[in-house]
């Protein structure tokens, strides 16, 4: 919960704290933080072809006209699935890992792994690119639940998640033999819970998190974007986004330590990873796993 404190401490925060620039940011990343936190939203998968939620024209939110949607969010409310699953099961098949691949900004977050500094990947997406990029499931936090695993939402039991995609690209619903609930992917739904692991490793993560890495995500949803705001205020937060989100360039913010790169995810990473002096390294290991030759 967002810890309540006085106007006055706030500004006094503000007046008396430097400016902490990117290359000082980078320099501290490479030579000294240990314990990096990183949030990703969709905004992070968008060069690999998937689209966002809520950029306009592009966003999965504006494409929604042919399934008559109360809002465009009942997509992914469980309350409204349960009346109506076809719209979600519709869009599942388009959703469905294995079509898309993971981009340089994925493999950041990689190499961030392979040097050791990254103590966890909390992310929204359901695409299962951090998975295929190499992030290890210690370490990986799908907040937003993942298509690998599958239930009933009545009862919980566990299905086969290759049944399940089988059943829904054959256009039928598994009904659970237990309980005659619908059977789904374990994504998570408005009106769901969060998995456990959210809450049980946010709460150790935030007690001793160097730096905080935010990219491509609105900060729209809670209670994953409570996850940016929960941080001493002394803990430096950097932004990778089109544009600014949630606390970040919020005049009376607390965080006396955040930098925004406001550009295109790929543009972004390209110059923190140059300011740290990564960029060849990450250049090769793109080439390597996407046999794409990165541009400079
Ligand atoms: N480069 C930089 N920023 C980008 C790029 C890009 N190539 N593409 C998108 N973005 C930014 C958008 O400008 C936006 O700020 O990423 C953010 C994506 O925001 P959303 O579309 O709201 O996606 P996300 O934050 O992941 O949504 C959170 O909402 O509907 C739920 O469960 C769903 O997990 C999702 C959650």
């Amino acid at each position: 919960m967002l810890k309540k404190i006085p106007f006055l401490l706030l500004l006094q925060a503000r007046c008396f704290s430097t400016k902490f620039t990117l290359k000082e940011l980078a320099g501290q990343l490479r030579d000294n933080y240990k314990n990096v936190v990183v949030m990703v939203g969709a905004g992070l998968s968008t060069p690999s072809g998937i689209p966002d939620f809520r950029s306009p024209d592009s966003g999965v939110y504006n494409n929604l006209q042919k399934y008559n949607l109360p809002r465009p969010e009942a997509m992914f409310d469980i309350h409204y699935f349960q009346k109506n699953p076809l719209p979600f099961f519709d869009l599942a098949r388009e959703l469905y890992p294995g079509r898309y691949k993971p981009n340089l900004a994925h493999y950041f977050i990689y190499l961030l792994q392979q040097k050791g500094k990254l103590l966890r990947l909390y992310t929204q997406n359901i695409d299962g690119l951090e998975r295929l990029a190499g992030i290890k499931e210690d370490i990986l936090v799908e907040a937003h639940g993942t298509f690998s695993t599958a239930s009933c939402i009545k009862c919980k039991k566990k299905y086969d998640p290759d049944e399940v995609k089988r059943d829904i690209f054959n256009n039928s619903i598994t009904i659970c033999d237990h309980c005659q609930g619908i059977v789904k992917p374990d994504i998570v739904f408005f009106g769901e819970e969060l998995p456990k692991r959210f809450d049980d490793c946010a709460d150790s993560d935030t007690k001793k998190t160097d730096l905080l890495i935010v990219m491509g995500t609105s900060l729209e949803v809670y209670p994953f974007a409570w996850l940016a705001d929960v941080l001493p205020f002394n803990t430096p937060r950097l932004l990778l986004n089109r544009e600014e989100v949630g606390s970040f360039g919020i005049s009376i913010s607390p965080y006396t330590a955040d930098v925004v790169i406001k550009n295109d995810i790929i543009d972004g990473v390209k110059l923190l990873a140059k300011e740290v002096g990564w960029w060849d390294e990450l250049k090769l290991l793109t080439d390597e796993k996407t046999n794409i030759n990165v541009p400079d």
